[in-house]
């Protein structure tokens, strides 16, 4: 059994946030849009219901009859949550007299709830609604107030049922872990035994129970997301799993053999695929981002579909799709977060059914999962890369010679950024180590290479730009490569790393020395938003 706490998604941007708060605290959540509980699911002990951007008395407001899970598990309302259960059981919700946003501290709080066990007097907390609550249905008792908003938290009498008008997930509610902590443990029972290893233990068992003597097909991309599900349904199905690696041509530069190697010492089933040619052919003349996409995405499902349909018997298709990628699906409010990047999208016409054993994991838990594994360090701290490759790092029109300079540029750039060391102390190395990465801290310092501190790497060849540059005597007219390095959570908001410029002198004297037809290196020092992380 896998104990979970099931969060119920009213739309609001902090919900991933609720569930990030509650994995940190070694507790396994689940997210639900807020009509779609899980009424059938044994392990839930515990209920938290998210913020959301409507107030209670917006026409578009979720509503969501709680009566089958009152009473039944501990539950905690968040915000919007807890507006909504005091409007719903007989209180009453307002809208304050200004937008009650940001700091505040409790000023009165009850010291033997459990809700509050630990806490500090005064104990700062994070607003942000519109409305307020300024009845309590008459079961209810308020539990904490603030010098603005007399019911910021309140109890159900005799219940285990609890609302906070606060957001105990936000970073500036300073002791919103314990919140959380509180509600998760002390409340709800968790036993904190949500790990890697554990995750690895009961999904193997839940992919041989559910697999049976089924035939898997999976398509690997040189990923950690990807190659991470392929081990773990390796270990629950061994060589029923058959794994397909389509080489586009537009790889790193060696990536495709590499990473074969790399498979195969993991003992994975693969099947490569040479299709480079017919990438090669179908882009010529394409140099329109979108375009160059579809071409990519169409040809991949073609190539891919042709590899599967070899494996008679198939019955399902795996992927190593994580929680991150979902957003867009899941987010209920209709507001497109982030555009949903996936090579090809589902083969639809395959008849498979869809198996994804990562879909609830954040990325740096999937590392987690991999390490608990045993894979290979260098797979599992890989950079994302998009599936289209080079290709969308390359501007105008592609053709095997512009993908062997930048395949060269980018090699020279990844490799100087795996060999530079930095010691980091404070924030930074904590934020690195939370990220997973393996260092030991001495002194209170760590050690990194600049690959492992940022998210993203690569370079770009802008080959519709052509500048004067001298080598030698000779005067030359060439493109100039530009090199993007961003640091990120989750790839949708990012800024641009702050590389050593040391480390850029070296790297741009290697790449105009020793690439052919570079003359100019330029860095890119743009954040995400208003610029996006690849160029095209
Ligand atoms: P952007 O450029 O949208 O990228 O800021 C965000 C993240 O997504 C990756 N990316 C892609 N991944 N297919 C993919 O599988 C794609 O078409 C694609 N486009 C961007 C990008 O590398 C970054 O990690």
């Amino acid at each position: 059994m896998q104990q979970k706490i099931v969060i119920l998604d009213f739309g609001s941007q902090t919900t991933q946030l609720i569930g990030r708060r509650l994995r940190d605290l070694d507790t396994f959540c689940e997210i639900f849009p807020y009509n779609k509980f899980p009424y059938d699911d044994p392990d839930i002990i515990g209920v938290i219901l998210s913020g959301s951007p409507f107030s209670v008395y917006d026409p578009k407001a979720f509503k969501v009859d709680l009566s089958g899970i009152r009473g039944k598990y501990p539950i905690l309302g968040i915000c919007y949550g807890a507006q909504y259960m005091a409007h719903t059981m007989g209180g009453k919700v307002a809208p304050a007299g200004t937008r009650e946003y940001g700091r505040a501290n409790l000023q009165s709080f009850e010291k033997d709830n459990l809700l509050f066990k630990d806490f500090d007097d005064n104990s700062q907390v994070w607003m942000s609604h519109g409305d307020t609550i300024v009845a309590l249905p008459d079961n209810f008792r308020c539990i904490a107030s603030t010098d603005k908003v007399q019911y910021a938290a309140y109890q159900a009498e005799g219940e285990q049922l609890w609302g906070v008008q606060f957001h105990p997930e936000a970073f500036h509610s300073m002791q919103g872990i314990q919140l959380l902590k509180n509600f998760a443990v002390d409340i709800c029972g968790s036993k904190q035994d949500w790990s890697a290893a554990s995750f690895v233990e009961s999904t193997v068992a839940q992919l041989k129970e559910e697999l049976g003597d089924d035939k898997v097909i999976l398509g690997l991309s040189g990923g950690v997301d990807s190659s991470v599900a392929a081990v773990l349904l390796n270990k629950a199905i061994g060589k029923n799993l058959t794994c397909i690696f389509v080489d586009h041509g537009m790889l790193r530069k060696n990536e495709f053999h590499d990473v074969m190697e790399d498979y195969k010492c993991l003992g994975l089933n693969v099947i490569g695929v040479d299709a480079s040619a017919k990438f090669f052919a179908d882009l010529v003349g394409v140099s329109d981002p979108e375009q160059k996409r579809k071409i990519i995405g169409r040809d991949f499902v073609e190539v891919f579909n042709a590899e599967a349909k070899k494996q008679t018997g198939a019955k399902w298709l795996a992927q190593g799709t994580i929680y991150p990628d979902r957003i867009e699906s899941l987010n209920i409010t209709g507001k497109v977060i982030k555009s949903h990047h996936n090579v090809g999208g589902l083969p639809e016409k395959m008849n498979l059914r869809l198996c994804e054993p990562l879909k609830w994991l954040f990325k740096d838990e999937v590392r987690r999962v991999g390490r608990s594994m045993g894979m290979p360090e260098h797979l599992i701290t890989r950079h994302p890369f998009p599936g289209p490759g080079l290709a969308v790092r390359i501007l105008g029109d592609i053709t095997p010679e512009k993908v062997r300079i930048l395949q060269d540029a980018d090699d020279i750039y990844i490799r100087g950024l795996r060999e530079y060391k930095v010691k980091l102390n404070g924030d930074d190395a904590r934020r690195v180590l939370a990220a997973g990465v393996p260092a030991n801290m001495k002194n209170g310092e760590i050690e990194v290479s600049l690959y492992d501190q940022i998210w993203q790497a690569g370079a770009v060849l802008l080959s519709t730009v052509r500048s004067v540059g001298v080598m030698g005597d000779e005067r030359t007219y060439e493109h100039p490569v530009a090199l993007r390095a961003v640091t990120s959570t989750d790839a949708m908001s990012a800024d641009w790393a702050h590389l050593p410029y040391d480390f850029m002198a070296n790297i741009s004297n290697e790449i105009i020395n020793k690439v052919k037809g570079v003359n100019r290196v330029c860095y890119d020092i743009s954040s995400k938003p208003p610029a996006t992380i690849e160029w095209e």
